[in-house]
Order: structure tokens, then sequence, then C-alpha cells
């Protein structure tokens, strides 16, 4: 994990000794951790790493975790109780004077503790190079990732053999995430949604109790998590013959999202992507009603930073993944958004979600 330190440290705006990532009580993990680890097993709250500018690291522990930090790193130093880690993280941020910290993730209690520990330190909020670091995938990142879509594009695939009118969302989500662990996923990579009818319209639905009718578009958004690393997929299908507005905006989606995925490839700018599939949407009747960004990127986390929208003008490089996601949404109506993920390359990109997309009734 070395490269990774090193481009951690590449891609600072300015200098710092060196760079503490911390982690909180569960939900407040800090992913980057797990970036410069690459600990595979554990949860690793209160545990924190430092990495030093020559791309070396030094990991500290709780007990919990000690078996699946010594299979990795033979010199982690683990602590036991709250006077340890504090005692660890003073000796070790000894003549540490400009100290990194991801402002993306760290807690205001964690920061109060560092704060404690060594009170003569500078921090440097470092989140913008971690974040560029991580975008660009290696190829250890890019395998699972691979395998996280592929999970999540079968299980895509599979969606018309089980959905059947009366199902509710709740039965058809909890079928998406039955069949992704089946096929080899550590777990969902967010909690999957299913949207019938007019709650698709709502682009992060949370699936209730709603049973699918004749007539009704079925909107399905879901990914794999596969050794840390995530996908996003989303497809849209009927249940029995659309009304015209609905056909019309899948139509629509489609084409936009085929455009924006025709101009990917290293060199051209994120914003225009959102511009080129925005103007596709908005040249119609739906002009307004695509109420999201385009896109973003995918790894550790589900958005893993780098959103492509009509603000961003970072240039896409070789090697980063990123959705692809155009929708028309109009309440009262329903929603359609179809989502794949990509890897740009140098001459274009490469699909790696590739579940048929093409309009389906079922
Ligand atoms: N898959 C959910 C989202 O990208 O917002
Ligand atoms: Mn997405």
């Amino acid at each position: 994990m070395n490269g990774r330190v090193k481009r951690v440290f590449a891609n600072l705006a300015e200098e710092v000794d060196a760079i503490l990532l911390i982690n909180d009580a569960e939900p407040n993990i800090d992913q980057s951790f797990f970036y410069v680890t690459g600990l595979e097993s554990g949860l690793f709250e209160g545990c924190f790493v430092i990495l030093w500018p020559d791309g070396s690291l030094d990991l500290f522990s709780s007990k919990l975790e000690e078996t699946s930090a010594r299979s990795v790193f033979e010199g982690v130093r683990i602590f036991d109780k709250a006077a340890d880690r504090e005692r660890m993280l003073r000796e070790s941020l000894k003549g540490v004077k400009r100290l990194g910290l991801n402002g993306a993730a760290i807690t205001l209690r964690s920061l109060r503790e560092i704060k404690k520990a060594v009170p003569e330190i500078e921090e440097v909020d470092v989140w913008k190079a971690l974040e560029r670091a991580r975008l660009v995938k290696d190829d250890d990142e890019i395998a699972r990732i691979r395998e996280a879509c592929k999970i999540a594009s079968d299980v895509a695939e599979e969606i018309p053999d089980f959905l059947t009118t009366g199902m509710t969302e709740y039965e058809a989500a909890a079928e998406i995430a039955y069949r992704m662990q089946k096929k080899g996923a550590t777990s969902p990579s967010f909690d999957p949604n299913a949207s019938f009818g007019a709650n698709s319209a709502e682009p992060h639905h949370v699936p209730t109790n709603r049973k699918l009718s004749r007539g009704d578009c079925a909107l399905f958004d879901f990914g794999a998590k596969y050794r840390r690393y995530c996908s996003d997929i989303t497809r849209t299908f009927f249940s029995g013959k659309p009304n015209e507005d609905l056909e019309e905006m899948y139509s629509i989606v489609l084409e936009a999202q085929k455009a924006a995925i025709r101009m990917m490839r290293a060199g051209v700018k994120a914003k225009d992507i959102d511009v080129c599939a925005r103007s596709i949407i908005d040249a119609t009747r739906f002009r307004g009603r695509f109420i999201h960004s385009i896109g973003h990127a995918i790894g550790l986390s589900v958005h893993d930073g780098g959103r492509i929208a009509a603000e961003e003008s970072f240039a896409l490089e070789e090697n980063m993944i990123l959705t692809v996601e155009p929708g028309i949404y109009v309440p009262g109506i329903g929603g359609i958004r179809i989502e794949d993920d990509v890897r740009i390359t140098a001459s274009g990109c490469e699909l790696l979600t590739t579940a048929p997309k093409e309009m389906m009734v079922i």
C-alpha cells in the first residue's frame, strides 16, 4: 500500500509533516483509512493510522481488531484503554508541527481528542488530496470494482424473472440484496431502492409496502460491495404497457445516457458530460426534470468524490470509475433512470455494468 500513501502526499496542495486518519464510532469510519492500509476485514472503530512523506505508515488498533490488523501489519500497535490511545497519539506525533487531517471524515469529537493529546500541533485539512488520490484506481481496486459491478449487473438481469404484480417494494429490495450476497457480495453497497409507480419520481425513494400494479414503472437502484469496493446500477422496467409519457421519458433517458457514455474518455471535462446529457433532456418537453447531476465516482464509498456535474471542471483520467445516470422525474407520474458504471480509458471507456437496458415490458 506504500504507493497509495505516496499518491496522497503527491496530491497535497501544501506540505505537512504527517497525515493522521482517525476513525470514530460507526458510521464515522474514514474510508481513506482502508485505502491506505488495504485492510479487508474489521470495522476499526476508534483506530488510527499515521502516514509519513516517505510512503510508510504506522497503524494503531484496538484489541478488538488485533487479529485483522496483525494479519496485514505485524508491527501494528495495540491499545486497550482510552488513556493508552491518547498516549500513543502523543508519542507518535512527537516532532510533527503540521498535521494533515481529513476534514471530510473526522468528527469534532476526534479533533478535540487530538488537540488534547498534542495541543501545539497545527492542523491542515487534506481531504482534497485524499479524494484526488482515490479518484484514479489502481489494478487491485479495478479488479474489485469490476467484480462488484458484475454481481450487481447479473442481479439486474434477473429482475424480470422474479418481479411480479402484487410484489411489494420491500420484497423486491430484499430479493435484490439476497441475490447479490448469494453471488459473493460482502453486502449491498447501500440499501437497495425499489420504487413502483409514482414513487419512482423521487430519486432516493425508500422502499415501502406499495405493491406493483399493471401500468407501473418499477425503478431499481442498487449496488454490491465486494471486498470493500462498491458498484451502483439503476434499471427501470414496466409492468404491462406503460402510458405514453413514461415510454417517451424512457427513450429520452436512454438516448441521453448513451450519448454521455459515447463522449467519456481521458481528457474530457466532467462538466461537458453533464451538459451533453442535460441538453438532450432539456430539448424535450421534460426540460428541467433531470434534477441531479449525471454521475459520481465509485470506489470504497458509493459516492467516492468526483461528482460529474455542471460545476465540475476536472478532466477525466484513465482508470477513474464513474457512474452515468441521467433521469427524468415527473411527480405524480413516475421517474425513469438508467445508470451504468464505466472505467475511463485513453480512447473511451469500459462499460462495467452490462445488464440490458433497452425498454423492457414485463
Ligand atoms: N445510487 C444512488 C445515487 O447515486 O445517488
Ligand atoms: Mn449512483
